[in-house]
């Protein structure tokens, strides 16, 4: 699907990194890869047979999985690109279907593109009609999380003619109709959850009017998308649609590299992406600035989550490769202001909570010397809440938005020659080998 050369360079064999054996005096050269910025890499694929050694890594914090072309991050400098193109500069400039375009075939395209692709995701926006007898199979009090993980996993039980992904015309169909329909799927499990009737999509509606409009609209009379809302809506799915190697995307990435059809491996990412260490945080930073309740209460909580026996920590704060400011964060604050101007919220006490608790943590040397800054997901709930979405849908809103990077890395793993599937080694430390004792002679 992404037409583009790849732009790794090629191992130098001059650049080696030497790994010695204290006990032996062996030595192995590991060649160095260089990506085109960033950190360069030690290829470690042939260490275990030529030196019989594992790399332990848990958590990968050292580790790169793959090579990609799509989204590159400096954590140190807090700079986020799509494709090449600085995160700031598309969220002022581009629209969701633009950026979508842009991550899956690599290149931003021509009006005449454009048009062609937003035709192309309009009308794979209707799910299939047996699909939504799902939902009242499902509690009314159910998360919508879970909605989601039941029904996109249902799709591959639907469209069989796209499940083929050795085909890439039959990937590119499948990349479409998940891009299509998780906004319909997400506003139906919400209008499940509040008891309305399903609103089927518009298809004359740009991408996030359209969600907006099967969320917030009623049968029984017009309705008008706010388009300051909606330029909101549409910056938050940019501001969310890609970022790299996170869990999410790894999980996609893992769950696909066995050769899994694209539906299940989109559900199996949307379920890592629930947990509140990921997208789930949006939700927790909520429920944290309700919790804080006033901002004499903040010291309180700030001490807390400097506390590790707490076990608390501050919610939409820190990030694994961010030792700066989330670039998309400060899109976010500037973002919420327009959204609260516009719906006439001159005093909004949870923003106002929200933006002391910032300059608080951002003063305290824990926070400072462990380099923790506000991330996306610290601005993105009190939006939401603001536009009249309960905080369950919070990171439903997230996958809808992260649905085009799962499937932009998923097609290049697939296009990459030489793919493999994902099998990581362990350090084990369990028993040795030991005979069965029979059940008789035991306790
Ligand atoms: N509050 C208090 N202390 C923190 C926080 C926090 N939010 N985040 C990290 N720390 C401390 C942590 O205790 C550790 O201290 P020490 O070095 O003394 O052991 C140090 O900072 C490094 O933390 P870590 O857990 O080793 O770092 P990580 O890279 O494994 O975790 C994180 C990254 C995002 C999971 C973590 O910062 C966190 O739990 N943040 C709160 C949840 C959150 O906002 N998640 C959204 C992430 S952005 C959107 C997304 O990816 O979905």
């Amino acid at each position: 699907m992404d037409g583009t050369k790849t732009a790794a360079k090629p191992p130098n064999p001059a650049e080696t990194v030497t790994l010695v054996e204290n006990s032996s005096g062996r030595r192995w050269d590991l060649p160095v890869l260089s990506g085109t910025i960033g950190p360069k890499v030690i290829d470690v694929r042939k260490l275990y047979s030529e030196t019989g050694y594992f790399t332990f890594d848990p958590g990968y914090t050292s580790t790169g999985s793959c090579e990609s072309r799509i989204t590159y991050i400096d954590g140190d400098k807090g700079e986020l690109f799509y494709r090449g193109y600085p995160i700031e500069e598309l969220a002022e400039h581009a629209d969701f279907m633009e950026v979508s375009y842009l991550l899956l075939k690599g290149e931003l395209p021509t009006p005449e593109q454009k048009r062609k692709f937003e035709w192309d995701i309009a009308h794979h926006t209707m799910v299939h009609e047996q699909l939504t007898r799902f939902y009242s199979g499902f509690r009314r009090d159910a998360h919508p999380m879970a909605v989601m993980c039941g029904v996109v996993g249902a799709l591959s039980a639907f469209y069989h003619d796209s499940t083929d992904i050795y085909d890439p015309h039959q990937r590119e169909v499948a990349s479409y109709r998940l891009i299509a329909k998780m906004p319909t799927i997400a506003a139906m499990a919400y209008k499940y959850s509040v008891g309305q009737p399903f609103m089927y999509p518009r298809n004359d509606l740009k991408y996030a009017d359209n969600f907006l409009h099967m969320t917030f609209a009623v049968p029984c009379e017009e309705y008008r998308v706010n388009p300051v809302l909606a330029r909101a809506m549409d910056r938050i799915l940019i501001l969310h649609a890609d970022h790299e190697q996170n869990a999410s995307t790894s999980t996609v990435r893992l769950a696909g590299s066995s050769g899994a059809n694209p539906f299940a491996c989109i559900a199996a990412g949307i379920a890592s992406l629930w947990g509140p260490a990921h997208g789930g945080a949006n939700e927790a930073v909520l429920k944290m600035l309700t919790e804080i309740g006033s901002k004499s209460r903040i010291p309180e909580f700030v001490k807390r989550a400097k506390d590790k026996s707490s076990g608390f920590r501050l919610m939409g704060f820190g990030h694994r490769v961010y030792k700066n400011y989330d670039p998309r964060a400060a899109v976010m604050r500037r973002t919420c202001h327009e959204v609260l101007d516009e719906l006439g919220v001159k005093n909004e006490p949870l923003l106002d909570l929200a933006m002391e608790l910032e300059r608080i943590a951002l003063e305290d040397d824990y926070f400072i010397e462990k380099k923790l800054y506000p991330n996306v997901d610290f601005y993105s709930g009190i939006i939401l809440r603001a536009m009249g979405f309960p905080t369950s849908m919070f990171t439903v809103l997230f996958a809808i938005a992260r649905t085009v990077g799962w499937v932009a890395q998923w097609n290049e793993m697939i296009e990459d020659p030489g793919q493999k599937i994902g099998r990581p080694r362990q350090l084990y430390t369990g028993h040795q080998r030991r005979s069965y004792v029979p059940l008789h002679r035991r306790g």
